[in-house]
């Protein structure tokens, strides 16, 4: 089995993901909020390419049907409903409701996803669901590959700390395992700062802007490890949380 980890999406070579089982990963914050709208009861996320589409998407739907989400240089934009901060997506905010969703990073990463077999959204909050999603895919013998989002075409420290950490997930008990030079880069990282989420945010480029920005507690809320138990599943332009199920 092969187990690559590609810093940045636009780094990926035509038909890289053909056939692959892909997790994206925006742990600062598109990733850990798709995870929590899910967790608290988001009908489906749309990833969509710009706040214009946002507007445009909604207007097939009846307004209370949907939420148009999402954030520019870390801010809601303006005149949407909800921002890219986990913690706006409460049950209140999103039970039921389909969120129209763009951000400068993570939305691009998952939209560049095309050609791959299956795809899930990562995050620390969601972490175990999504070991267990693509352990499940390894034992079925698919290659998989995890797509660090980054920010702003450049490498993201936390991105690539939790692709390391799904990464040794993945090789336990699997010597057959052959991993990339990324992903051999993400579990030096993983090792390096292990449940220290805290001092990892406070190094990356991102986490400090949130924090100068205002959005300290983000970063709480997205080293909440495993505080979602769902997997989030992009398909059909849409993403979903697996049924209880699905391993079955
Ligand atoms: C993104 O998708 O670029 C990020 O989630 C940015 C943010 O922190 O809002």
């Amino acid at each position: 089995m092969r187990l690559d980890v590609v810093f940045g999406a636009p780094s990926l070579a035509a038909g890289e993901l053909a056939g692959r089982v892909v997790a994206v990963i925006d742990v600062l914050r598109a990733s850990t909020t798709i995870a929590t709208a899910l967790a608290n009861g988001a009908r489906s996320i749309v990833p969509l390419e710009s706040s214009d589409e946002v507007v445009l998407r909604s207007k097939q739907f009846e307004r209370r049907e949907v939420k148009l989400a999402g954030e520019r240089r870390m801010l809601p934009v303006p005149g949407f409903d909800l921002g890219n901060s986990p913690r706006e997506y409460t049950r209140e905010a999103v039970e039921g409701r389909t969120i129209l969703f763009s951000t400068t990073n993570g939305t691009p990463a998952l939209l560049a996803t095309q050609g791959a077999r299956d795809v899930i959204v990562a995050s620390y909050v969601n972490l175990k669901a999504s070991l267990a999603f693509l352990r499940a895919a390894a034992r079925g013998g698919a290659d998989v590959s995890i797509i660090c989002a980054g920010r702003e075409r450049h490498f993201a420290l936390e991105d690539a700390a939790c692709a390391g950490r799904l990464v040794r997930g993945l090789m336990r008990r699997r010597p057959d395992v052959v991993l990339n030079d990324a992903a051999q880069a993400s579990v030096l990282l993983d090792r390096r700062y292990g449940e220290r989420l805290d001092l990892l945010f406070a190094d990356a480029v991102h986490g400090r802007a949130l924090a100068e920005a205002g959005f300290a507690a983000d970063l709480d809320a997205c080293a909440a490890v495993d505080a979602c138990s769902v997997v989030a599943v992009y398909y059909d332009r849409q993403i979903t949380k697996l049924g209880p199920g699905w391993e079955r």
